[in-house]
């Protein structure tokens, strides 16, 4: 068959080495999912900034928007991030054309994920999110198919990789909240707008996600407790150091008597525990099922790199040909959601 299009909009870090690995593996991924992968068409604002590879043979559009409308593409791949404006629209579009989705956009999905889920069903078009949670970890397909026979009780973990690094960093060598925020920066790990990785909202976007995939619950990122790092000190650090303890921004969700707990906060964990040991960039994620017992998944949980590998992955499951529901739920359940909540507002 012929060659799968795909169109990538954002070429910032991630979507820098989205490119990349798709150039530098092409040959094993068209071997792996019986059909080969290529890049036609991306999108950014600057088209004559040196990225390192050549764009003159691509379909270039300045606007996203317009590539999700009019490019000849088979998938669309969103790397522009936030809730709304150019990411909403884009991948809204997409959709709306059977053009299949893949994106690593956790606020857009906790904000708007059932509906960009019905979209996407409507239209029979894949929306793949892999790279939402957890970066490089394969949380999502763990969640969404590797553990689908089980009941799940709780998911935790470490899901925001800059905190994690801020943390390690400034318990290790007592370097300050700021210097250490910059380098993380730098490093590009960080959001945007990282007030959104050190007040907790990140992680209660990832938080949401896994909460719908372990729970079979809809996505609602507007009630989870949330508390960032921003008021961590080295002396807080070094104190619980002292107790034994390290302190670690954890999104915690499970099950209780009365429905679903979310909270996002930062944590004291015994320093001889599992999540203590997990440092840098590394995120961990633990689930509780009730046959297999708890796994727990660690590796890079930011950077170009690891995230790329799960945008690629995604990209390689559409071109196998999986279909798995979005949410993990039918597109019907999703809808008779919607209208009730319709209904309360
Ligand atoms: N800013 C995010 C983090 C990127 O630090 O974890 C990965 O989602």
């Amino acid at each position: 068959a012929e060659a799968l299009k795909v169109g990538v909009a954002g070429l910032g870090t991630v979507g820098m080495s989205v490119v990349q690995l798709l150039a530098k593996h092409a040959a094993q991924i068209a071997r792996k999912s019986g059909r080969a992968v290529a890049v036609t068409a991306v999108s950014a604002r600057d088209r004559g900034k040196d990225r390192g590879f050549d764009v003159s043979t691509l379909e270039w559009f300045s606007d996203p928007v317009e590539m999700a409308e009019k490019a000849q593409i088979d998938i669309f791949v969103e790397l522009i991030g936030g809730d709304s404006g150019p990411a909403k629209d884009s991948v809204r579009a997409a959709l709306k054309r059977g053009v299949h989705v893949v994106t690593a956009n956790k606020a857009l999905l906790a904000r708007h994920g059932v509906d960009l889920a019905v979209l996407a069903e409507d239209n029979n078009a894949c929306l793949n999110y892999e790279a939402a949670v957890a970066g490089g970890i394969p949380i999502v397909k763990t969640l969404r198919e590797s553990m689908s026979g089980n009941d799940i009780s709780r998911v935790y973990g470490i899901l925001n990789g800059t905190c994690n690094y801020i943390l390690t960093r400034m318990e290790a060598e007592g370097i300050g909240f700021e210097e250490c925020l910059a380098e993380a920066q730098r490093l590009g790990y960080a959001e945007a707008d990282p007030t959104f990785d050190v007040e907790g909202n990140d992680t209660a976007h990832k938080l949401a996600i896994l909460t719908s995939l372990a729970f079979g619950t809809k996505i609602a990122d507007d009630d989870i407790y949330m508390e960032g790092i921003t008021s961590i000190s080295t002396a807080d650090i070094q104190a619980a150091d002292e107790l034994g303890f390290r302190i670690k921004l954890l999104g915690v969700a499970q099950r209780t008597e009365t429905g679903i707990e979310q909270r996002v906060h930062p944590t004291m964990v015994p320093k001889t525990s599992a999540i203590a040991r997990i440092d840098g960039v590394l995120n961990a994620v633990a689930v509780d099922g009730d046959f297999v017992g708890e796994i727990v998944l660690v590796g890079p949980g930011a950077g170009g790199n690891a995230t790329a590998s799960s945008v690629v992955a995604d990209i390689a499951d559409i071109a196998r040909g999986d279909e798995t529901p979005v949410l993990g739920m039918p597109a019907a359940d999703l809808k008779e959601y919607r209208r009730a909540r319709m209904r309360m507002h």
